[in-house]
């Protein structure tokens, strides 16, 4: 853990948060590599959801809601972690992390486990009181939840189909910890799969497998995972099963994605209260339309679908990702290189160019020509190394995970021929560079 916190500072990959002021607890940054890795991770579970099922819509909903959203879905009376003091030293803990004794001072005199409600609130409009309060979401999934009948008559969607999420969501933690693994600000990409009632036990376990697939092609092998079946008394008050894929992370195996069997718990309990509320009087009640938030069986009964939902962490994904792509070798005796193993569509570079000498005018040009050239591919940042110093740019390249380094020299401007090197092989090959765009296109499909 410690050498990937160092190279995520080094590198740029995270920061943190506010540091200039001594921090923020459970709070980080993303740096010029970390944006560009988490926004690959997450075009990468888009692509997998939205693009390449036929009946999966997306959806980027707002973060504040009216508070009765979070108070129908449950989460204003069960979303708690049970938690103590110390009564020696006053400090705080989940209890569920200690064992009968102060991991701070010792102490053996606590109070009982109270439940602590993680929700963030905030004020909304210039007065604050009781009235005027939002929270900030603890999970995306309940915003998907409440325009389920928006999406299904924009879309004219029936069950079996899905909505995706990637967002932010917030979680006042007791104890943050761990670097990014848990933190009280975090992204989540969230599917909401809704199926009839009776097909949601198969649909979990073929959610599971899927999730497990796509876990492997972002390089985190299914060896590395484990799969937990979640105990009846640890399950989430909506939940009826709930499968957690489950990583080794540097700091011990924990929690990657949970895939929950969320029943007809949530479109159930806003459609009711919206019945009891009587917001949608004027909605006609029309059986032939999905004109409430239920949808219609193949016999004409309505009922509420049940939902499945896989839930994985971009900031869980993204520790993952890398612990499992740092790799340090030995390159000649005494002489070790850090090497990012990561896959070439995760990678926040794509390629490098470095020209040989950082003042020759012609090889310049020519470089900045290459750079250009593969970058308007728009297959991700592509850069210009003008520093002179190709060991340096090939090691430094090396330790962010860029597949290619081209090196542009003096041949280059006499027979149009260029060096790439393969990141991981380090064998190094002359190319045409009229060769070069479909070799950049190779490496990384
Ligand atoms: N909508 C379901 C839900 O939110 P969850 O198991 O509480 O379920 C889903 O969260 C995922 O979100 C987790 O598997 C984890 O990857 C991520 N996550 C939850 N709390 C987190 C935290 N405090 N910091 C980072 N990631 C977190």
């Amino acid at each position: 853990m410690e050498e990937l916190v160092a190279l995520c500072k080094r590198r740029g990959f995270i920061f943190q948060s506010s540091e200039i002021y001594g921090g923020i607890q459970g709070v980080y940054d993303f740096g010029p590599l970390g944006v560009e890795l988490k926004n690959n991770i997450k075009l990468s579970w888009w692509s997998s959801m939205v693009y390449e099922n036929d009946n999966i819509e997306g959806l980027d909903a707002s973060i504040l809601s009216n508070p009765l959203v979070l108070r129908y879905s449950g989460h204003e009376d069960t979303f708690s972690d049970p938690m103590v003091d110390c009564k020696e030293c006053k400090s705080r803990f989940r209890a569920d992390s200690i064992e009968n004794k102060c991991p701070k001072c010792g102490s053996m005199d606590l109070t009982e486990p109270r439940p602590f409600n993680l929700m963030f609130k905030t004020s909304v409009g210039p007065i604050e009181d009781e009235n005027n309060f939002a929270y900030l979401r603890p999970e995306t999934a309940q915003q998907i939840f409440t325009n389920y009948k928006n999406v299904v008559d924009s879309t004219s969607r029936s069950v079996p189909f899905g909505i995706a999420q990637i967002g932010k969501a917030f979680r006042n933690e007791i104890t943050p910890r761990n670097f990014i693994f848990r933190v009280r600000e975090f992204e989540q990409m969230e599917l909401e799969y809704f199926v009839k009632p009776g097909e949601d036990e198969e649909s979990l376990d073929s959610w599971v497998q899927k999730r497990l697939d796509w876990w492997e092609k972002q390089g985190v092998p299914t060896d590395q995972l484990e799969l937990y079946e979640v105990p009846m008394d640890e399950l989430a008050h909506y939940s009826k099963r709930t499968v957690d894929i489950m990583y080794k992370f540097p700091h011990g195996t924990e929690e990657l994605e949970g895939i929950a069997n969320r029943t007809d718990f949530d479109l159930g309990s806003h459609s009711k209260k919206q019945d009891e509320l009587n917001i949608k009087a004027s909605v006609k009640q029309n059986k032939d339309s999905n004109s409430k938030l239920g949808a219609q069986s193949d016999g004409g009964d309505w009922f509420v679908p049940f939902v499945i939902e896989p839930s994985a962490g971009v900031e869980r994904g993204f520790l993952a990702i890398l612990n499992e792509a740092y790799t340090e070798e030995e390159v000649e005796e005494n002489k070790r290189r850090v090497v990012l193993k990561l896959k070439p569509h995760l990678s926040p570079i794509k390629a490098a160019v470095i020209p040989l000498k950082k003042n020759n005018k012609d090889i310049v040009d020519l470089s900045t020509k290459i750079k250009d050239g593969l970058q308007s591919l728009a297959l991700g940042r592509v850069v210009l190394e003008n520093t002179g110093n190709i060991g340096k740019g090939y090691r430094r390249h090396d330790e962010i995970g860029t597949p290619t380094c081209i090196t542009i020299d003096f041949d280059s401007l006499e027979n149009e021929t260029v060096t790439v090197r393969d990141r991981d092989t380090m064998n190094q090959e002359r190319i045409k560079i009229k060769e070069l765009q479909n070799y950049f296109i190779k490496s990384i499909k």
